[in-house]
């Protein structure tokens, strides 16, 4: 069996955890493969909202196993409340999470290491989320990290406080005050929580359930302009949030990889810094923001919103190899009397079509305008019900980014989802 995998096109918040939980019915396992409680992905059934920032969006689904990759990081305080969480709403977790262990561990060091770090950079700061993401990552590629593995070492209180260590040397560049020991402990008892759980070799596992026949689902996390090679440098996460990142956050092979579903908002939203060529910081912009509810999910900042950037859809679908196509969140556009989708930039005053290395630069966007619908759309049950002007928009997307797009997304609800 092949690995499908669903992620996001834009900057994260496309709506992928409403999307996995209802495609979840459809396969046997969901897997994160990368990132960590940086994320926040939102599902709504049953008139309950539910926020995931470690655990896949499998989990309300009682048949479906989830498993936290190995290229995930996790943090033992938020994995623990999200888990409290999750028992309060009566959702049997233990018996269906499995954690890899060569996920790395987010200390509470790294935490400060990233504050430190973004309040030295003043104006300059990424507009991290203070999850420790950056910090984690910097120390599994600099081979130093601690991963879920090593829990079950005998000698782990010495390998945290060696690690510890190496953080506080580090932190006296800052003049950072900073306190470790409140969240010290609840991290320790986070460690205990984890120690409860399956933790697995995770790529054995992985390929095993593929090669019997079950049907999996990699669920991305952020964006792949936010990937940290293919995304805005520097203003990016610290993962590969592409395609390829689950190859590598699972251990499955490109060969193995089936259908790639692309997720985007029928317009552009960003949390923290960094350029976005099609922002509006006008009161259409706010419009989006307050009809889309545009808060993040996972720090409640305000979401930065603009329109619909067409050559960057294109690189987002290029770099994934996207095969299918989800938009999301159109309903918000419902009271818009025209819409605007960017299909080019002015860079130094030549017309460009496609994303350029000059992310960073000024770019200028050139817009198409559309006719909006006007119409409420969120009670729409079929392809056939929906405005004569949202199937044109749909259809003019389709045109130019040569993919289909197969699930329209009308409502943050599970039911609010059509399959085309
Ligand atoms: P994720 O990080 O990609 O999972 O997305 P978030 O959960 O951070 O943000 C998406 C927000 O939009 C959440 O509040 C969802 O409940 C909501 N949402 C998802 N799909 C739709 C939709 O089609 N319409 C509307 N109005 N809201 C949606
Ligand atoms: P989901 O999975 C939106 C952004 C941060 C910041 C940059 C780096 O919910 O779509 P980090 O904490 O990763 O070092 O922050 O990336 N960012 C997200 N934006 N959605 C996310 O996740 C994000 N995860 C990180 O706002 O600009
Ligand atoms: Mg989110």
């Amino acid at each position: 069996m092949k690995l499908d995998i669903l992620l996001g096109l834009q900057w994260g918040d496309e709506g992928k955890g409403k999307i996995v939980d209802v495609l979840a019915q459809d396969y046997n396992i969901i897997c994160r493969f990368q990132g960590g409680p940086n994320a926040g992905h939102s599902l709504e059934f049953n008139n309950i909202k539910h926020v995931l920032h470690t655990i896949p969006s499998g989990v309300f689904r009682p048949e479906t196993i989830n498993i936290i990759g190995n290229g995930v990081v996790i943090d033992p305080v938020i994995f623990q409340k999200e888990i409290i969480a999750l028992e309060k709403m009566g959702v049997e977790i233990k018996k269906n999470l499995f954690i890899s262990k060569r996920a790395h561990l987010i200390l509470p060091s790294h935490r400060i290491l990233d504050a430190a770090s973004e309040a030295s950079k003043g104006k300059t700061k990424i507009g991290s989320t203070l999850k420790g993401i950056g910090p984690t990552y910097m120390d599994k590629t600099g081979r130093n990290g601690i991963r879920v593995g090593d829990i079950l070492n005998p000698n782990f209180k010495e390998i945290y406080n060696n690690l510890t260590n190496k953080h506080k040397d580090i932190l006296k560049q800052y003049n950072y005050e900073y306190n470790l020991d409140e969240y010290e402990s609840s991290w320790f008892e986070g460690i205990e929580l984890l120690k409860s759980f399956q933790i697995i070799e995770s790529e054995h596992v992985i390929n095993k359930y593929l090669d019997e026949g079950k049907k999996m689902l990699a669920e991305g996390a952020q964006g792949t302009l936010l990937d940290i090679d293919f995304g805005s440098y520097p203003f990016v996460t610290s993962s590969n949030t592409i395609c390829a990142g689950a190859c590598t956050g699972l251990g499955v092979a490109p060969t193995r990889i089936g259908k790639v579903f692309g997720v985007f908002k029928a317009y552009c939203t960003r949390v923290g810094s960094g350029p976005f060529p099609t922002e509006l910081e006008n009161e259409v912009g706010e419009q989006l923001r307050q009809q889309g509810h545009e808060f993040g999910a996972t720090t409640g900042r305000p979401r930065r919103c603009g329109w619909m950037d067409l050559p960057a859809l294109k690189y987002s679908i290029m770099i994934n190899g996207v095969t299918n196509l989800i938009v999301t969140k159109a309903d918000v556009l419902s009271n818009f009397k025209t819409i605007k989708i960017c299909t080019h930039y002015l860079h130094n005053g030549k017309s460009i079509d496609y994303l350029p290395y000059e992310i960073n630069e000024p770019l200028e966007p050139v817009y198409k305008e559309m006719k909006g619908w006007e119409k409420d759309i969120t009670t729409c049950k079929t392809y056939n019900e929906l405005p004569k002007e949202f199937i044109d928009y749909l259809k003019y997307i389709e045109d130019e980014v040569k993919v289909p797009i197969t699930i329209i997304s009308v409502g943050p609800d599970r039911k609010q989802t059509i399959v085309k």
